[in-house]
């Protein structure tokens, strides 16, 4: 079980690294990540490098036991650099360049920025790639937290030659476009531009093929710094992916193979109405991501960040419950960001495990208390989440749903997915998030949400899935688009339309903040359907709005399995009943360990332990069947497990 933080000795003086040190040894830090954003500093001058303080800090952490996460160094180009070579820097859709002055100002096209970028790897790589201390490499940092979406000519050699691999011919790109639309036809790879700022609409299609194209970009980048690293070290690779609510760059999917371990950074966001809840999505779909293998959490924060509108700082607890929660849900290791809160710099008011406040401190006391907490999960380490349900999240279906021209802008695709995640997060059911394209096979319930591009495979697998007696749920805006983003015919939901026995002649969106009601009693909003059954039953109908009379809930029997579909967007209670209904015909048990959205319980199990995590996030005690003993207050638990408000618990439970 990791423990660790980002540390940045750079920011300041020799004299507090000893003490630093020190202090890593009192909380228990087991892994430190350095040089994240140390180019300046280990190569002050082209052709110039300076390892004298990397090499004292590893050399003293080494001697402390504590393990090096290694950063390449490579996330913020430092101003000699931009200033020799201005054409790195990153270009926005308006044809505006991005200067130096914040961070990861350069395009992930430039050959140039490689070049100079890639050096360095190898001057680090080459010097620490057999260092005892180096435990993990970290590759740049946030791959494409800022950067992601270059519009410049570097950007347009390399995106036309992505489409040339993917399309090979100009007619081919021409159909899968829909270029005969406004007079777009391509007669020369060379007219092909990035989607940049234009007076109208852009072609759809092609800024869906913009994104996958920005996200292999950068994955090509990643893996040509592994590439370097690798021929110097036999420690494990990855980079820190970022699965939150705000940043969607990356199709991830596509990345999980090339690293050696995943790793993600994760930050309470109080924009949201239910920040938990997105913490609670973000850890499963980052153990989505792991294939169900443990992950690290690379960073977090002690308290507030520096970048939301209004940052709030945690609660006493809440640092702990928020770690546990990650670790309940399949990390075996909880980092932070940062380890001493700089005093100077665009974070100066971001939290770290040391305030300015210094170790008189709360945050510091908490810090203490959960590194001896993670000394005492060793045992939890390598065990796996157990789940019957999956939900299917797709970069690519966020992408397409999210785009310029659309029904409706008021419809969200990670709102309609976190609106579901919620509802199964209430009824107390770990689910799995997994990509269109993985197995289903031991789910017991696979649902869909808002999945508005899906491929012919995997809308296939879902279909047979389903058919061999399979239970799905799928939310309105699945399946109409292909992945060329070309809609299906014949009525929507082209690609589910038989699965789930209905036809969609027209949407009709309801205006933000109009209510239409059900005959069940459910409100509902947002969106709404003229939806005929065809082998489907009506569960509910709407009363009033846009369609009075016609179906808003449906339940198809397709072979030997179960679809139901919900048109629209279901009040809370409602949504949840559907579920609640859906689980049990699926034969999933509700609230199986005793957790409901606050109270999240979750089981890691594997073939000789069991745990079950408690983490209370509401403001009243609760009680939780379980027998075992409490890894938090070291006490045996002979019937009920009493957690107080606002405490999270571990219980290592005993064989039946
Ligand atoms: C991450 C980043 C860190 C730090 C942190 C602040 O995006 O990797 O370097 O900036 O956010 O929340």
């Amino acid at each position: 079980m990791v423990f660790g933080c980002d540390y940045n000795p750079e920011q300041w003086g020799s004299d507090v690294w000893r003490d630093d040190v020190r202090l890593m040894r009192d909380a228990g830090i087991g892994l430190v990540a350095l040089n994240i954003f140390g180019w300046s500093n280990i190569q002050p001058r082209e052709g110039e490098f300076d390892f004298a303080d990397l090499d004292e800090i590893i050399d003293l952490l080494h001697a402390n036991n504590i393990r090096v996460n290694l950063g390449t160094g490579t996330a913020s180009a430092p101003p000699w650099l931009s200033t020799a070579h201005p054409e790195i820097l990153p270009m926005a859709e308006d044809g505006t360049t991005r200067y130096p002055g914040g961070r990861q100002a350069w395009c992930p096209s430039s050959p140039v920025f490689r070049e100079y970028a890639l050096h360095l790897v190898e001057a680090v790589a080459s010097r620490y790639g057999a260092h005892p201390a180096v435990a993990l490499w970290h590759v740049s940092n946030e791959l494409g937290c800022h950067n992601a979406l270059c519009y410049d000519d570097d950007s347009a050699v390399a995106f036309r030659t992505w489409l040339r691999h993917r399309y090979d011919t100009i007619d081919a790109l021409n159909e899968a476009w829909g270029t005969s639309f406004w007079s777009q036809r391509y007669g020369a790879w060379d007219e092909i531009l990035p989607p940049r700022a234009a007076l109208s609409l852009r072609n759809p299609a092609q800024r869906l093929d913009f994104q996958r194209f920005s996200s292999d970009e950068l994955l090509d980048y990643y893996r040509s710094e592994c590439a370097v690293i690798r021929r110097h070290s036999a420690a494990p690779v990855t980079t820190n992916f970022m699965v939150t609510a705000h940043i969607r760059n990356l199709d991830y999917w596509t990345w999980v193979d090339d690293v050696d371990l995943v790793a993600n950074d994760h930050y309470l966001d109080h924009r949201l109405p239910n920040p938990t809840a997105e913490l609670s999505f973000a850890a499963d779909l980052t153990r989505g991501l792991a294939k169900g293998e443990p992950w690290l959490l690379m960073e977090s924060s002690a308290g507030a960040v520096n970048w939301q509108p209004h940052n709030l700082p945690k609660q006493p607890g809440e640092m702990t419950r928020n770690s546990v929660s990650h670790i309940a849900r399949g990390a075996d290791g909880v980092c932070f960001f940062q380890w001493r809160a700089s005093p100077q710099g665009a974070e100066k008011f971001h939290s770290a495990l040391i305030p300015h406040a210094g170790t008189d401190s709360e945050v510091w006391r908490e810090t203490v208390a959960l590194g001896r907490l993670m000394t005492d999960l060793a045992e939890v380490a390598g065990t796996r989440v157990e789940s019957h349900v999956a939900i299917l999240f797709s970069w690519e279906a966020w992408w397409a749903a999210d785009g310029e021209a659309r029904p409706s802008q008021a419809v969200n695709y990670l709102q309609q997915v976190h609106a579901v995640y919620s509802a199964l997060r209430e009824l107390g059911v770990t689910v799995d998030v997994v990509s269109p394209s993985a197995s289903l096979d031991g789910y017991r319930l696979a649902v869909v949400p808002s999945l508005h591009l899906v491929s012919d495979d995997d809308a296939t697998r879902l279909t047979s899935w389903v058919e061999a007696g399979g239970h799905a749920v799928v939310t309105f805006n699945s399946g109409i688009v292909d992945d060329c983003d070309r809609v299906r015919l014949g009525g929507y939901p082209g690609a589910f339309r038989d699965m789930l026995g209905v036809r969609v002649e027209e949407f009709v969106p309801v205006l933000p903040g109009d209510v239409v009601h059900l005959d069940s009693g459910a409100t509902a909003g947002l969106w709404t359907e003229r939806l005929t059954l065809t082998t489907a039953d009506a569960i509910s109908r709407y009363t009033d709005g846009p369609v009075p009379g016609l179906p808003a809930v449906t339940r198809n029997m397709f072979g030997a399995g179960e679809a139901r579909y919900i048109a629209t967007a279901l009040d809370e209670t409602a949504l949840r009943e559907q579920f609640r209904v859906a689980l049990v015909e699926a034969n999933v048990a509700i609230r199986a360990l005793g957790g409901s959205g606050a109270v999240e319980v979750v089981r890691r199990a594997s073939a000789d332990r069991s745990y079950v995590f408690v983490i209370n996030n509401s403001s009243e005690e609760v009680t939780i069947p379980v027998v075992g003993h409490d890894l938090v207050t070291k006490v045996d638990i002979s019937q009920f497990l009493r957690v107080p408000a606002g405490a999270a618990r571990i219980v290592r439970e005993t064989a039946a």
